[in-house]
Order: C-alpha cells, then sequence, then structure tokens
C-alpha cells in the first residue's frame, strides 16, 4: 500500500436519543447559531421542533436559512455567508442530508472570506478560516456528515464540482437513525447506491498489498446489499435504518481509503450530468457505474473477478477471468435494478443532444481518474452505452 497519514477530527454521535447532545456540543463555540435545512423535510417529521426546543432551552440566539437544494446552490450558500458575517454567528447547524452539509462547508468557509464563494469551490482561493459547524443527518447516502467534501452547482453557468479542505469537517455530526425513518423509498434508494459506489471507487485502485482494505471493503458491500432489499420494502424498520445509516458513514469517511487512492471519475462524470439536468446524484450513478465498469474491466481483469466472487457471489469454476468479471458487472446491474433504480438516461429523459456539452464539462480540468485515466472520448462513450 501506499503512505498514508490518517486523520478525521469529526466527533461521531451515533444512535436512538442522541439529539439530546446537541446542546452540549454546541455550547462549545458560543450562543448565536445559524440553523440551516432544506425544503421542509425537518418540519414535517417532527426533527425542526426538537431542534428549535433544544436551542430555545439553552437561551440560543437562533437566525435560519431554509430551502438548501438538492445539488445545492452557490446563490444559497451566498445568502448563508451573508446572514453569518451580518449577525456574526458563531456557530453553524446544518440539519438535513448531504446537500444540506455541503451547503453548509461552503457557508461556513465564504463567511470568512473577502470574495465570492465560488472562487473557494473552483479553486481560485483556498479557506484560512471558517465558521465552526456542526451536523444533524437524516438521509444515508454521501457521507459528507465524516468528511472533509462538499459538492456545490453554480446554476448559472451549469456547473458542479467537489472540493474541501480542512476546514470542512464538522465539529461533530448526530446520527438517529429514527430521523431517517421518514426518508421516502427513492431516496432511501439512491442513498444505498451512491455508498455503494463510494466503496466500489475506493476499491478500484492500483495500490499492491491491500488485503485488509479489500476485506473491509467487501464486507461493508455485502452488508449493504444484504440489509437494502429489505429496508426499501420496509422502511420504517429501525434496525435496518440504523445498518444503512452506519454504512453511509463509513463507506466515505476516510476508513477504507487508507493506502491508496479512490478512482472519482464516475462521481466527476455524474457531476456533469447533474450540473446540466439537476438530476439526483445517486440516480446518475445507478446508471453511469456499470458503464464505467464495462469501459475498465481490460485495465485490471482480476480486481473485477476477485469482486465478483467475493461481493455478487460469482462462481468462478469452468469460467474465464473475463466471463467472472463481467458476470460481476451484470450482477451489480441487476441489484440496482431489483432495487427500484435507474438504467438509462432515458428514464430522465436525457437524450443525446447534450452528450458531448457533459463529456467537455467532465473532463474541463483534464482526465479523469487514478484506475485509468479517461479523457473526452472516454467520457462520452461510457455517456452513450449509458442512454
Ligand atoms: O430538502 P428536504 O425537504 O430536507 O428533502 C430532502 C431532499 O428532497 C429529502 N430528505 C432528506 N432527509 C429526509 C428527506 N425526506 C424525508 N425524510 C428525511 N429524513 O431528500 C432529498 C434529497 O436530499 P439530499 O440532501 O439532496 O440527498 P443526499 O444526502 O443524497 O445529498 C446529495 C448531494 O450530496 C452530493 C451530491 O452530489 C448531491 O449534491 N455529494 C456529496 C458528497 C460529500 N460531501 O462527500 C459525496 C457524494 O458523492 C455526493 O456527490
Ligand atoms: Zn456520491
Amino acid at each position: 500500500m501506499n503512505e498514508f497519514v490518517f486523520h478525521n477530527p469529526v466527533k461521531l454521535i451515533f444512535g436512538k436519543g442522541q439529539l439530546q447532545k446537541l446542546s452540549q456540543e454546541l455550547a462549545n463555540y458560543g450562543k448565536k447559531v445559524l440553523v440551516v435545512y432544506g425544503g421542509g423535510s425537518i418540519k414535517r417529521n417532527g426533527l425542526y421542533d426538537e431542534v428549535m426546543a433544544i436551542l430555545k432551552e439553552n437561551d440560543m440566539e437562533v437566525h435560519e436559512l431554509s430551502d438548501v437544494e438538492p445539488n445545492p446552490r452557490v446563490s444559497t450558500a451566498r445568502k448563508g455567508a451573508e446572514i453569518c458575517k451580518e449577525k456574526d454567528i458563531d456557530v453553524i447547524l446544518a440539519v438535513g442530508g448531504g446537500s444540506v452539509i455541503d451547503c453548509v462547508k461552503l457557508i461556513a468557509s465564504a463567511a470568512k472570506y473577502e470574495g465570492d464563494a465560488w472562487d473557494l469551490v473552483t479553486r481560485k482561493a483556498f479557506a484560512e478560516d471558517a465558521i465552526p459547524f456542526g451536523t444533524v443527518l437524516t438521509l444515508a447516502a454521501t457521507g459528507s456528515e465524516m468528511n472533509a467534501g462538499s459538492v456545490i452547482t453554480n446554476e448559472e453557468t451549469e456547473e458542479k464540482y467537489g472540493w474541501g479542505g480542512p476546514f470542512n469537517y464538522p465539529k461533530f455530526s448526530i446520527l438517529d437513525p429514527t430521523y431517517t425513518l421518514s426518508v421516502p423509498k427513492d431516496q432511501t434508494i439512491y442513498g444505498i447506491v451512491d455508498m455503494m459506489s463510494h466503496i466500489f471507487e475506493q476499491y478500484f485502485n492500483n495500490a499492491k498489498n491491500t488485503p485488509v482494505q479489500d476485506e473491509m471493503c467487501e464486507g461493508v458491500l455485502r452488508a449493504i446489499m444484504d440489509n437494502a432489499p429489505k429496508l426499501v420494502e420496509d422502511l420504517e424498520n429501525y434496525d435496518l435504518r440504523e445498518t444503512i445509516l452506519f454504512a453511509g458513514t463509513i463507506a466515505l469517511n476516510g476508513f477504507l481509503q487508507m493506502g491508496y487512492q479512490g478512482d472519482w471519475a464516475s462521481h466527476d462524470i455524474e457531476h456533469a450530468v447533474s450540473a446540466v439536468y439537476d438530476i439526483p446524484h445517486a440516480g446518475g450513478l445507478a446508471i453511469l457505474f456499470p458503464h464505467w465498469m464495462n469501459h475498465n474491466v481490460n485495465v485490471n481483469p482480476a480486481r473485477f473477478a476477485k469482486l465478483a466472487v467475493n461481493v455478487f457471489g460469482v462462481a468462478p469454476e469452468g469460467k474465464t477471468q473475463d466471463e467472472v468479471a463481467f458476470e460481476g458487472i451484470a450482477r451489480l446491474r441487476a441489484f440496482w435494478t431489483s432495487i427500484g433504480a435507474p438504467e438509462t438516461l432515458a428514464h430522465y429523459d436525457i437524450d443525446d443532444s447534450k452528450l458531448d456539452l457533459m463529456a467537455e464539462k467532465a473532463t474541463v480540468n483534464g482526465p479523469l481518474g487514478q484506475f485509468s485515466n479517461l479523457n473526452k472520448e472516454d467520457v462520452l462513450s461510457i455517456l452513450k452505452a449509458s442512454l
């Protein structure tokens, strides 16, 4: 494996009733809080009232920013940064899914930066400070609650990029599976696809001698695949929600990525698709990722065959390595289809008219990936196969 330093400072607070710990966590940072949330799911499931009651009990000065979009927009983060500057906010609280958390990551840094928030996303400038923030997660998917990544859309230029830095780690994240019971079926499926894709994109690396990491990735994938089909049929099952919530965090908090770099080309391609068509992130991944796999089998067929046997239960006897590898990819496709994930871009009414534009956007900063390097033509061929 490659040399590495692992450091993840997020205080993870997991389990039923853990929202009670919110007041003691916030007390570390001051009295003026900006609460940031999405389009209203937290009002419908009662979490908003619970959070507000805790803040009131603790005599906090509360400001709010609502309506953070799925695929959060830089314009919303700019609004949040303005509130922080005007009201001299001490601490920000994200209550929601990955989009709310990602938006708060940008608000926190942009509030301490004189220029435009988009500079931080495009890496024209780097954050040198940020307002501390914590999260109450309501959707198992991105891992944003325990990583330093953030993905932001510029709706004017139709660009969507991931960015990150040391100031993007939440100070704490509270994960009570109870608040994920209300996640609708489609978002539950997207979350499952997203966390599985995160593990695949780490699993497909070029490092040597990673047996511990391989077992960890394969084991988490098997646990997700054991539990996911039951969950989509039983959305209010607490134990299944608990398992999937924990899996989503482990999938992208750095634990599985020690000793190598992940690939992330599929994510970059998907971000270009979402930038142009504003589709759900993991709806795009469910369509694109199997085609990324088909496109890359030749890079390391043994790796694909190992995944096929250890995760998808492919029997290798009497088959060539390539046959095993392709059977594994077919089983992944079938699994995602079986839980209700989309298969083609046509599902979102996407035709071939903007494939070139998306391939161009995806590769504007150079070839994608680590496992293999994809240029614009490669991306175009993956997009065409996904129609
Ligand atoms: O806006 P509200 O009303 O809250 O509704 C949301 C939203 O419509 C709803 N929802 C969330 N929790 C709920 C709920 N509905 C009912 N009950 C609940 N408990 O679900 C919808 C989707 O929410 P969103 O936050 O957009 O989903 P997700 O967590 O999948 O985040 C997606 C965003 O994260 C980015 C994606 O690109 C996308 O922009 N990513 C961030 C990553 C990171 N920071 O590490 C990595 C990922 O790969 C991903 O790219
Ligand atoms: Zn993702």
